[in-house]
């Protein structure tokens, strides 16, 4: 079965709390969660692969001081471990970063514990830049990293191959099924 990227539904609630309890130390409530679909749809993204979620990525649009641009921000972004090292993090990457310019950011950025290698690396490739350090940003009291990119993305980074994802947001699945 094949692997596409598609909108969160209300139905992925407790598959996508349970991923992030799975993969990261932040954990956030249900009506965190529902509260973002509801404001930012179009950013709040799964990896759904042949019907079971193994990813998500959940994003806000951010207006600064007056005058200044939006800012696209990525809240949480998480792939079960079974699933890591297809491309699914870069594929829910680029097409947030697609879905946040659509709403008006002119930027994206991002916190990241310092010592979060294969995120930092990911981040790296989609061409984010370290930004600053925060010290103590993390409730155990590790540093994050702030790192930041313009948008658009380039063309090299959305052409880059997708490795059998398929390009592109997907419509949910049907609940009821069986229509293919
Ligand atoms: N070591 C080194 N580089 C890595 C690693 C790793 N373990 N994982 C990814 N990368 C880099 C590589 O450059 C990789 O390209 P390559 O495979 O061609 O070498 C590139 O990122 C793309 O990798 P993907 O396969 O798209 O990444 P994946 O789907 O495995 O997900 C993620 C990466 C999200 C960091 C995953 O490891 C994960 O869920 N970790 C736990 C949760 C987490 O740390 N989330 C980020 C927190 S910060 C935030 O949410 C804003
Ligand atoms: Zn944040």
């Amino acid at each position: 079965m094949s692997l596409i990227l598609r909108r969160f539904t209300h139905q992925d609630l407790a598959k996508v709390v349970y991923i992030n309890r799975r993969c990261l130390p932040e954990n956030y409530s249900e009506s965190f969660f529902m509260q973002l679909y509801r404001s930012f749809p179009e950013a709040f993204l799964v990896a759904d692969d042949g019907g079971d979620v193994v990813a998500y990525i959940m994003c806000r649009v951010e207006r600064g001081f007056f005058g200044s641009p939006k800012r696209g921000h990525v809240i949480s972004i998480a792939v079960l471990p079974q699933h890591r090292r297809r491309g699914i993090a870069y594929a829910l990457m680029v097409e947030a970063m697609k879905a946040l310019h659509a709403l008006g950011a002119e930027e994206c950025y991002l916190e990241v514990r310092v010592s979060n290698k294969p995120a930092i690396s990911l981040y790296e490739k989609l061409g984010f830049k370290i930004d600053r350090r925060v010290h103590g940003y993390y409730l155990d009291g590790e540093d994050a990293y702030i790192m930041r990119r313009k948008l658009p993305l380039e063309d090299e980074i959305l052409n880059r191959p997708m490795r059998g994802i398929s390009r592109g947001i997907n419509p949910p699945r049907s609940v009821e099924g069986g229509n293919e």
